[in-house]
C-alpha cells in the first residue's frame, strides 16, 4: 500500500505564518501524526503533497523513512493535490489518500479501512464516511447499501437533496490505475472552480466501476480537520486526552489529567505519580515510581526511579534516583544530578555534574562545574563561571563542606574534604581537607550604635 498525503492548502484561517501542517500538537507537528499513523497501518511509500513554503515542511519531517515529497504549485483542489502526488503511483497499487490536517486519525482505524478495501471484492475506490447527522463543514456521501452514489459538499448541498446522515472523512483507497484514470478526466466545473477528490470516485461509478462507502462508527473527533487556531486547541485536548489515557493503563497514577500535558515522545514507566498542572515536554523521560508534583514544567529531562521533582523546572537534565529536587528549581541544560541528591529551594544549576548523596538545600547556584559525591553546598553559595567574556569551570572533590555564601571564582578547584569557611570569597585552589577562609575579621566598636 501507498500513502499520498494532502498539506498544500494554504491554511489561510490559521492566521500563522507556520504552515498548517506544522502546528505542533505536544510536541510533534500535526503532518507527522499522520506519516505515523499511516507507515503503521501499513503504507510503504509516502507521498506528502506541499505547496507554497513546502520546504518547511520537508524540514519538518526530516528523519521520516519512506517519504518523498511532491509540490502543487497553486492550490486548484483536493483532486488536483492528488494528481500531483501520484507520480510514482503504477496500476496496481493500492493507493491510500489523507489529509495532512487530520492528526488524530488512528492507525487502527486505518488498518481496519485497508482491511475492508482489500476484502471489497474488487472495488476500485472505498471512501470512508463517519455518522455525522448534522451537514456542517464535511462533504455529505450518498450511497445505495454500500454502493458509492457521490459526494456532494456541504455548501452545495440544496432543497433538493435528500438527507444523509454520513460524512466523508476525506479518507479514501483507490486502486492505481482507476485513482489515474479518473484523475485525468477531473473538471472543475463546480461553485468553488477546484479540481475536488470527490468526484473520482464519482466518475469510476459512472463508468460501471465498482466503488463502495465505508460506514465508520468511530467517535467524530478521529476525523477532527484542522483549520483554525480553536481547531487546534480542540486537537490538542483530544490528543491529550489520549496520551494521558495510554500512559494511565499502563500504570502512570494521574491527580488530575485534564491538567496534564505530556508531549507524544515522552516515556513514564509504570507506579510514577504525576500531580496537576504538569508540563512534560520533549524527549522527557520519568522512571517508576517517580513523582512529578504539581507545576512542573520538563523538557527533555530525564527523572531517575523514585525521584521528587515539585514546583520546578527543567529542562536538558538529569535527575538520579531517590533525588529530590525543589520547590522551585531550576535545572538547565547540562545539569546531571546524581542518585539521592537534594536540589532545594531557589537553587539553580546549569551545566554541571554533581555526584551521588549531595545537597544544595536553598538558594544557590551551580553553572559548569564537576561536584564529587556527598558535598554540602550551604545556602547562597555560586560558583564565579564567567568573567564577562569566557566561561570557567568549577571542581569540587568528594565529601567537600562549601559554606554559607561562599563565592568560588572559576577556574578554581576545591580538594576532597576540603572546608570553605562561610562568607568566603576563594580565588585559588583549596587542597584536600584543607579549611579555605577567605574574609575580614570581625570588629567590635563598643557602644557605637549610641
Ligand atoms: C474535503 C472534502 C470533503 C471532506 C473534507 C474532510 C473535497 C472536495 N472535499 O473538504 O468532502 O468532508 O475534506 O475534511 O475534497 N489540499 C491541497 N491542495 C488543494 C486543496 C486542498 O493539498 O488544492 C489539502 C489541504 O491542505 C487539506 C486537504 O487537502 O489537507 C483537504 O482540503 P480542504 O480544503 O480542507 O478540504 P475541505 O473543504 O475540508
Ligand atoms: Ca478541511
Amino acid at each position: 500500500m501507498k500513502a499520498i498525503i494532502l498539506a498544500a492548502g494554504e491554511g489561510k484561517r490559521m492566521q500563522s505564518d507556520l504552515q498548517k501542517v506544522m502546528h505542533p500538537i505536544l510536541g510533534k507537528p500535526m503532518v507527522r501524526y499522520v506519516v505515523d499513523v499511516a507507515k503503521e497501518a501499513g503504507a510503504s511509500a509516502i507521498t506528502v503533497v506541499v505547496g507554497k513554503g513546502g520546504d518547511e515542511i520537508e524540514k519538518g519531517l526530516e528523519g521520516c523513512e519512506g517519504l518523498s515529497f511532491a509540490v502543487q504549485k497553486v492550490p486548484l483542489g483536493t483532486g488536483d493535490a492528488v494528481k500531483a502526488g501520484a507520480g510514482s503511483i503504477a496500476p496496481n497499487d493500492d493507493v491510500l489518500v489523507l489529509c495532512g490536517d487530520m492528526p488524530l486519525v488512528t492507525a487502527e482505524f486505518l488498518t481496519e479501512f485497508a482491511a475492508f478495501a482489500r476484502s471489497g471484492g474488487g472495488a476500485e475506490a472505498v471512501v470512508a464516511a463517519v455518522y455525522k447527522p448534522d451537514v456542517a463543514d464535511f462533504g455529505r456521501v450518498y450511497d445505495d447499501n454500500g454502493d458509492f452514489v457521490e459526494i456532494v459538499e456541504a455548501r452545495d448541498i440544496t432543497a433538493a437533496h435528500s438527507h444523509t446522515d454520513w460524512a466523508n472523512t476525506g479518507i479514501y483507497m483507490f486502486k492505481g490505475e482507476s485513482l489515474l484514470s479518473g484523475l485525468a478526466r477531473l473538471k472543475n466545473t463546480n461553485s468553488q472552480q477546484e479540481y475536488y477528490l470527490t468526484d473520482v470516485p464519482k466518475l469510476l461509478r459512472e463508468e460501471g466501476k465498482r466503488v463502495r462507502v465505508f460506514h465508520s462508527r468511530e467517535d467524530l473527533s478521529v476525523f477532527t480537520g484542522i483549520n483554525t487556531q480553536v481547531q487546534l486547541a480542540e486537537a490538542v485536548r483530544f490528543m491529550r486526552e489520549r496520551i494521558n489515557a495510554a500512559h494511565m493503563m499502563a500504570g502512570v497514577r494521574m491527580i488530575d489529567p485534564s491538567s496534564v500535558y505530556i508531549d507524544s515522545a515522552v516515556k513514564i514507566s509504570r507506579g510514577a505519580v504525576i500531580y496537576p498542572a504538569v508540563i512534560l515536554e520533549g524527549n522527557c523521560e520519568i522512571s517508576e515510581n517517580a513523582v512529578i508534583g504539581a507545576n512542573c514544567q520538563l523538557t527533555d529531562t530525564i527523572v531517575g526511579a523514585g525521584a521528587n521533582v515539585k514546583h520546578s523546572v527543567c529542562a536538558g537534565a538529569k535527575i538520579g534516583a531517590g533525588t529530590d529536587v525543589g520547590p522551585f528549581a531550576y535545572l538547565r541544560p547540562g545539569a546531571v544530578i546524581g542518585e539521592k541528591c537534594r536540589v532545594g529551594n531557589f537553587v539553580e544549576v546549569k551545566n554541571a555534574t554533581l555526584g551521588n548523596g549531595t545537597k544544595m538545600a536553598h538558594l544557590s547556584y551551580i553553572g559548569d562545574a564537576d561536584v564529587g559525591s556527598g558535598v554540602n553546598y550551604s545556602c547562597g553559595a555560586i560558583t564565579a563561571n564567567y568573567d564577562g567574556k569566557n566561561k570557567f569551570r568549577t571542581k569540587i572533590g568528594d565529601n567537600a563542606f562549601i559554606g554559607s555564601n561562599a563565592n568560588l571564582i572559576a577556574p578554581i578547584e576545591i580538594g576532597e574534604n576540603g572546608f570553605v569557611a562561610a562568607g568566603s570569597t576563594l580565588t585559588d585552589d583549596l587542597p584536600p581537607r584543607a579549611l579555605g577562609i577567605a574574609r575580614q575579621r570581625q570588629s567590635i566598636k563598643a557602644d557605637w550604635a549610641k
